[in-house]
């Protein structure tokens, strides 16, 4: 068992899952610190965006240093690739997904959306006590990706082993492992494999979902080659779901910590817009981004990042930055100048912002309207041990009843 050490490390340690913010209130206090291992941890809002914004900062795994484990590519996809690839492959992506090809795609499903929910919420009709995670906020967007994707809902239980072995290798923590990396290997060769079947079968018989549409109509720059598309489906279906169970338990948590809030969103629906904005800042699903190395040597907030070198940015950190933020440790539905980094900003700013929006502001006020004087069962709730995809594994709701 290696010692923690740094601020970093006790970061990243399970420990401090439940309540990172103090630790990142000392690591603001060098907005730009090195680790022992090389890699420049970033924790202020201002030098966070001017990263993410860049060109010398490269999110392309090949550019870190021999025999780093982030090295290896994770998902592969766009979100690995810096441009011009990376700008190319997330328009063709982006196409059929919505803005500015299918503006309409994400907004006509709410209707879905919300019986998905209802048939969810519907489901604990004769109990007292969920596991908001296992029976609603993770079924919800896996249930949504899926079929925005046109992968099998039933197929859930063959890619989740999948999933879960890929989020592991996100975590900073994890070090070179050769049993982990044959687990990983055969991960993704079994994932890319499930998704090349599934692209041939939608080619032959397209549907009217993305896989069809990156398979059939490439538009005007051409098709995707053969990598680059089962990347971009691997992406899609983890980043549609990894995230947004954190984004809607992380919400749930809040809310019933500030009853109050969740008084007025039973009785004022239109306060969730402002809600899911503060909640992105307050309890950020995606606290790191570990995904980053600098193409050259990068004079910043006094330091310098040199060449070659790793770079985590801590957007958790950023979001609760009180020269960014005024009262940051507040939370306030109705905040004002919420730039918050909760999507990242940039090239990368997360393509699936608006469904993740759109399927939180139809999940909150329907479990505030639905569950009768619900409360926590443990506070603070069993995390994931993920660092970097924070939130709780599971979060028990007890309720009295479940209204209509
Ligand atoms: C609450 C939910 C979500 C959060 C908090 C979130 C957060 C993020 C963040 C922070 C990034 C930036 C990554 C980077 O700069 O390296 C990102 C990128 C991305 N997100 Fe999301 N995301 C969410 C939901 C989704 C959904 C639903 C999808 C898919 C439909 C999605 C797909 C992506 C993709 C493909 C990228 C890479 C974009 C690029 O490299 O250009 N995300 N997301």
């Amino acid at each position: 068992m290696r010692q923690v050490t740094s601020l970093y490390e006790q970061i990243l340690d399970y420990s401090s899952r439940a309540d990172p913010y103090p630790l990142y209130t000392e690591l603001r206090k060098t907005p730009v610190s090195r680790e022992e291992d090389g890699t420049y941890v970033v924790s202020t809002y201002r030098e966070i965006v001017a990263l993410l914004h860049d060109p010398r900062v490269s999110s392309d795994p090949r550019n870190f240093p021999k025999d780093h484990p982030r090295r290896e590519p994770i998902l592969g996809g766009f979100i690995a690739m810096d441009p011009p690839d990376h700008d190319r492959v997330r328009r063709q992506a982006m196409r059929h997904f919505g803005p500015p090809h299918d503006p309409g795609r994400i907004d006509g499903m709410r209707p879905w959306f919300a019986e998905v929910v209802s048939g969810l919420i519907d489901g604990f009709a004769d109990r007292q006590r969920v596991d908001l995670v296992d029976d609603f906020a993770y079924p919800f967007p896996v249930t949504v990706i899926t079929r925005l994707l046109g992968v099998p809902r039933e197929d859930e239980p063959r890619f989740r082993g999948w999933v879960d072995t890929l989020v592991e290798a996100i975590d900073p923590r994890h070090g070179r492992d050769p049993e982990y990396e044959r687990r990983r290997d055969r991960a993704m060769t079994e994932f890319s494999r499930y998704m090349a079947d599934l692209a041939d079968s939608h080619r032959r018989q397209p549907g009217d979902d993305l896989l069809s549409g990156m398979v059939t109509d490439p538009g005007p720059e051409g098709p995707l080659s053969r990598e680059a598309l089962l990347g971009t489906a691997r992406l899609l279906l983890v980043a549609g779901h990894e995230t947004t169970v954190n984004l809607i338990t992380n919400g749930m948590l809040t809310l019933l910590r500030h009853q109050d809030v969740l008084d007025r969103l039973r009785r004022e629906p239109d306060l969730v817009f402002g809600l899911v904005e503060e909640l992105l800042r307050y309890e950020a699903p995606v606290h790191v981004l570990p995904n980053r190395v600098a193409l050259d040597d990068i004079d910043i907030a006094g330091s310098t990042i040199s060449k070659g070198s790793p770079i985590a940015l801590v957007l958790a950190s950023g979001n609760r930055d009180p020269d960014r933020f005024s009262d940051p440790d507040r939370f306030d539905p109705e905040r004002e100048d919420n730039q918050h980094l909760g999507f990242g900003s940039g090239i990368h700013a997360c393509f699936g912002a608006a469904l993740a929006r759109t399927e939180t502001q139809i999940a909150l006020p329907e479990l505030a309207r639905r569950l009768e004087e619900p409360r926590l069962v443990a506070d603070p709730p069993q995390y994931r041990p993920s660092p970097v995809l924070r939130g709780p594994r599971h979060l028990a709701v007890e309720f009295d009843r479940v209204t209509a």
